[in-house]
C-alpha cells in the first residue's frame, strides 16, 4: 500500500456507489486502501455484503437534493458516478436524462468548487457524438464532435454529459478530472429485465439475459456498430492511478508554495491544492496522512478529461453476439449450435422513435498512458467470460424462480 492509500482518516465520497462501477470502486477502495467511504445512491441492493462495513457510511438519497449535494462536497475527494445511463431511457425520458446528466452534476461541481473538493466526474465516450464507421481514434483534446438532430432524442444523454463537462471545465476554482468510459463490462452490470429491473439494459446484460432465456440475441440494425469493450477492473486500476497521481500532486506543495512543475497545468493549482485534498477544510476528520506523503507528483491530472478504454478490444456488436454465444456454450457445457442464431432488428423497432447511433468508438489511450502510465490490459474474451459467468451464476436461480411463476 502506498502512503497515499494508508490514511485511515481520509474519506472518499462515491456518488452512485450502488451502481455497476460504484460497487467495484467501493470494493477496491476497501481492499486496496485504509480510507473510509461515504457512499450515496438511490438504491444499495448490489451492496448488501458491504452495508455494515466499519469503514463505510451509506446515504440513500437523491443527488437532486441540495442538502445532499452540500454534504457530499465536504469530503476531499468526490467521485460522481450517479446518472441515468441506460440507452433505452434516452428516447422516452429525455428531460429526466438531461436533469440527471447535467443539472445534478453541475450543482455538485459548484458545491465542490466552493468546498475545495477534488471532483472526479464520470462523463462518457458518447460525448464524441455521431461517429462514422471509418472514424479514427477519438482524442480527448482535439477530436470534434457532431451530434444527431434534436428530433433524435437518443442524443439527450450525450449532449447533457458534454454540457456538464463544459460547465465543470468553466467553473473557477474547481479542481476536476473528467473520465470518459468506453463500454466497461464486468460482473454487477445492469439488471435482468423482469427480475431486478425493467426496460432494456445495456448490451452485455441484454445479450446475457437472452442467452439465459434461450432467446435470440437482437442485433440492432444488423449489429454493425463497433465498440471497444473494457474490463471494469482496468477501469478501477485507472482510477487508482489517477488518485495516486492527483493526491500526490495536491499534497506535494504547501500553502503559499509554488506548485512544482508537475502541477503547473492544474486549474487553481497553488495553495488551493493543499485545501483541496483533505487537510483543513474537508470532511469530519483531519487528514492525518498528509505529512507522511512523499509524493512523486504527476503532471496535469487536474483540469483534464481522460478516455478510459481498451483499443485492442474492438468488435462489432454482431461479433460480440457470436463471442457471447460461444462463451455461454462453454460455461453451460452445451453445443453452440443448440443456441438460437442472432436476429437483426431495426433501431426504432427496438428502442422506439428517436433512436440513432454512432458506428465506431475507438479511444486514443495515449493521454492516460503519458500522464498516468496507465494502459488497459484485460483481453476481451477474459472480460466477457468473467461477466457472463457471473451473470449466469447470479441469475440462474432467480431466472428459474421467475420462469416457474404461474
Ligand atoms: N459503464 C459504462 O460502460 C459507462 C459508459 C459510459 C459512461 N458511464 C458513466 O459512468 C457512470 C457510472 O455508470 P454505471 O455503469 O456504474 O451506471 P449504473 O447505472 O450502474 O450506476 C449509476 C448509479 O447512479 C445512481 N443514481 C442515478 N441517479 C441518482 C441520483 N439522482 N441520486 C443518487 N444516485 C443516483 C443509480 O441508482 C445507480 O446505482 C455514469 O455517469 C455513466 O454515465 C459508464
Amino acid at each position: 500500500m502506498t502512503p497515499r492509500f494508508d490514511d485511515s482518516s481520509f474519506t472518499v465520497a462515491i456518488v452512485g456507489c450502488g451502481g455497476f462501477i460504484g460497487s467495484h470502486l467501493l470494493d477496491a477502495v476497501l481492499e486496496r486502501t485504509r480510507w473510509r467511504v461515504f457512499g450515496v445512491d438511490l438504491d444499495f441492493y448490489r451492496l448488501q455484503h458491504r452495508l455494515n462495513h466499519e469503514r463505510c457510511e451509506f446515504l440513500c438519497a437523491d443527488l437532486a437534493d441540495p442538502a445532499v449535494v452540500e454534504r457530499i462536497a465536504q469530503f476531499p475527494l468526490v467521485v460522481n458516478l450517479a446518472a441515468i445511463c441506460t440507452p433505452s431511457r434516452y428516447m422516452g425520458e429525455a428531460c429526466e436524462v438531461i436533469r440527471s446528466n447535467y443539472d445534478h452534476p453541475a450543482a455538485l461541481a459548484e458545491a465542490c468548487a466552493k468546498s475545495g473538493a477534488w471532483l472526479v466526474h464520470f462523463s462518457t465516450s458518447e460525448i464524441y457524438g455521431k461517429t462514422a464507421a471509418d472514424s479514427g481514434e477519438l482524442v480527448e483534446d482535439s477530436t470534434p464532435a457532431v451530434f444527431g438532430p434534436v428530433t433524435a432524442s437518443r442524443w439527450s444523454y450525450a449532449t447533457a454529459k458534454l454540457l456538464a463537462e463544459r460547465f465543470i471545465a468553466g467553473l473557477p476554482g474547481l479542481r476536476w478530472t473528467v473520465v470518459r468510459p468506453f463500454n466497461f463490462v464486468g460482473p454487477y452490470m445492469d439488471f435482468m429485465p423482469g427480475v431486478d429491473g425493467e426496460g432494456i439494459p445495456r448490451v452485455l446484460a441484454n445479450f446475457s439475459t437472452a442467452l439465459l432465456r434461450g432467446e435470440p440475441l437482437k442485433l440492432v440494425n444488423g449489429g454493425k456498430a463497433k465498440r471497444c469493450f473494457t474490463s471494469v477492473h482496468d477501469a478501477i486500476d485507472f482510477l487508482f492511478a489517477l488518485f495516486d497521481a492527483g493526491l500526490g500532486c495536491a499534497l506535494s506543495f504547501g500553502v503559499g508554495d509554488s506548485p512544482d512543475a508537475g502541477c503547473k497545468t492544474a486549474a487553481g493549482a497553488g495553495h488551493s491544492g493543499r485545501d483541496a485534498v483533505g487537510v483543513s477544510k474537508v470532511g469530519a476528520a483531519p487528514n492525518a496522512g498528509v505529512s507522511k506523503v512523499g509524493a512523486a507528483p504527476n503532471a496535469g491530472v487536474f483540469s483534464q478529461a481522460f478516455n478510459v478504454g481498451n483499443a485492442e478490444n474492438e468488435v462489432s456488436i454482431a461479433e460480440l453476439a457470436q463471442k457471447m454465444r460461444t462463451i455461454f456454450a462453454k460455461v453451460r457445457g452445451v453445443d453452440v449450435s443448440s443456441l438460437p442464431e442472432p436476429q437483426s432488428v431495426s433501431g426504432e423497432e427496438y428502442y422506439g422513435a428517436g433512436y440513432d447511433d454512432s458506428m465506431r468508438r475507438m479511444p486514443s489511450v495515449a493521454k492516460a498512458e503519458r500522464l498516468l502510465g496507465f494502459r488497459a490490459r484485460i483481453p476481451l474474451d477474459t472480460a466477457l467470460e468473467e461477466s457472463l459467468s457471473w451473470f449466469v451464476k447470479h441469475y440462474d436461480v432467480a431466472e428459474t424462480c421467475h420462469c416457474e411463476e404461474p
